[in-house]
């Protein structure tokens, strides 16, 4: 990554108030755009993601001979497709770089199985140390010809695509990305995919696939899909706001003594929204306003205000519809009174840092007092919190919930490396000081 080393400085404030519009959903805008890439006819996709992760997929397709034009900067970018049509990527000229983001390497790896030609893709530091087995083994089970450095464990992967077979397959963990490789291998392959989800993941993917007219069925924990007998039809619309975006703002909102705030146009999906059911539990004060849907996604407004939160206890099949809120969630457990205890969250340990251990060693340089667990942390709320130097290991979730943290805490706080907020929220610096007060 070419950007420098930025520290910030978060002082806390007296009033947090005012509307916020989070960015565009990240994990929805990789999935239009691949689709989108696959698909006949011309798109138009508004409020596209404009962190850094989405982009690594665009330049990914682009590369592939995808024609995609971006119209508008900003937090807020419009995509346009001009050329289109399955059998429509070609090898690339060089390796794909997929940057920071595992949902680019882990969805492409899927795709490019089962396309006629040889991909190589790689990413930054961090994405060649997350696991990939996961990615390979499924896959090598349908036929494909997947490799990865350290006996298959890590990127670099090197496809050679080729024809695959469907597959029946349980899935051994609840993860979205795993199972939309495979749903994204299965379009093309030979015989119909079905997957059997332990528990049931976000469901962007399929919910997308059957609005481009992909046969989908879905059932609960079992998904089967038919390989496409027919192109799938471009889709337009506007990407519904980001709740793992907004989750910082949640939080806020709900553990500063005085605070009003709405998130504007955020996506409510029911596979995402586990941060909403928490902070209720929590006590805080929140509500759903406007609920509408957009291309098959739901959307709301969010009201929360200045809360007395509980500490609670979160496992179990909640995990994967927060699991990239859990930051956010530690620094509500923090100011919480009493005891919160996540667990079943083993997860974290292969994001873009091993969130337990730096979510628990961050919080506790600002005083809270909170313990590592093998799949998850002990908090110990109702302590102050004290302004201090931390770091954001290069975890954009972790820049901002640090950033959350700050605003509460009793002086001013230095986040080392925030710039890693780019990767999902480039604009999260300037939307934040515009509702402090
Ligand atoms: C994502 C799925 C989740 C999530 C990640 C985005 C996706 O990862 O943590 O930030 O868009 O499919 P896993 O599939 O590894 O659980």
């Amino acid at each position: 990554m070419a950007t420098q080393d930025i520290a910030r400085t978060i002082n806390p404030c007296l009033r947090l108030e005012g509307e916020i519009a989070p960015p565009g959903d990240k994990s929805i805008s990789h999935r239009a755009v691949i689709l989108n890439s696959i698909a006949l006819g011309e798109a138009e996709i508004s409020n596209f993601a404009p962190g850094r992760d989405c982009w690594s997929t665009v330049s990914c397709l682009k590369a592939l001979g995808v024609g995609i034009r971006r119209k508008g900067h900003g937090n807020s970018p419009t995509l346009i497709f001009s050329k289109s049509g399955t059998g429509g990527l070609r090898e690339a000229r060089d390796v794909l770089n997929a940057g920071n983001s595992g949902t680019t390497m882990r969805l492409l790896g899927g795709l490019l199985s089962s396309q006629p030609f040889l991909s190589i893709i790689t990413g930054d530091a961090s994405l060649r140390s997350r696991p990939m087995k996961r990615l390979i083994e499924p896959l090598r089970l349908m036929g494909a010809e997947i490799y990865g450095r350290g006996k298959d464990s890590f990127a670099p992967l090197v496809i050679r695509g080729k024809e695959l077979c469907g597959m029946d397959f349980s899935l051994p963990i609840p993860s979205a990305q795993i199972k939309s490789a495979i749903l994204l291998a299965g379009l093309f392959a030979q015989g119909r995919t079905v997957l059997r989800q332990p528990i049931p993941s976000r469901d962007h993917t399929e919910r997308l696939l059957k609005y481009m007219g992909a046969e989908l069925g879905s059932d609960g924990n079992v998904i089967s899909l038919n390989p496409l007998s027919s192109p799938l039809g471009s889709i337009s619309f506007r990407v519904p706001g980001d709740i793992s975006s907004g989750a910082y703002f949640l939080v806020a909102g709900a553990i500063h003594p005085d605070a009003k705030l709405i998130i504007k146009d955020c996506g409510i999906n029911p596979t995402r929204t586990g941060i909403i059911d928490i902070l209720l539990a929590m006590g805080a004060r929140l509500k759903i306003q406007n609920e509408r849907v957009e291309a098959g996604e739901p959307l709301a407004d969010i009201m929360v205000e200045s809360s007395e939160l509980k500490g609670v206890q979160i496992g179990g099949d909640i995990i994967p519809r927060l699991i990239d809120e859990i930051p956010a969630l530690a620094v509500a457990g923090c100011i919480a009174k009493g005891k919160t205890v996540i667990r079943d969250a083993g997860e974290l340990r292969v994001k873009e840092s091993d969130r337990i251990a730096t979510v628990c060693r961050e919080l506790s340089r600002m005083g809270a007092e909170i313990e590592p667990l093998p799949d998850g942390m002990v908090i110990h709320g109702g302590k102050h919190l004290a302004g201090a130097e931390v770091d954001s290991h290069r975890d954009h979730r972790l820049a901002m919930s640090l950033a959350i943290a700050g605003l509460v805490a009793s002086e001013r706080t230095t986040i080392g490396h925030a710039h890693a907020a780019q990767v999902s929220y480039p604009f999260f610096w300037q939307d934040l000081q515009n509702l402090t007060r």
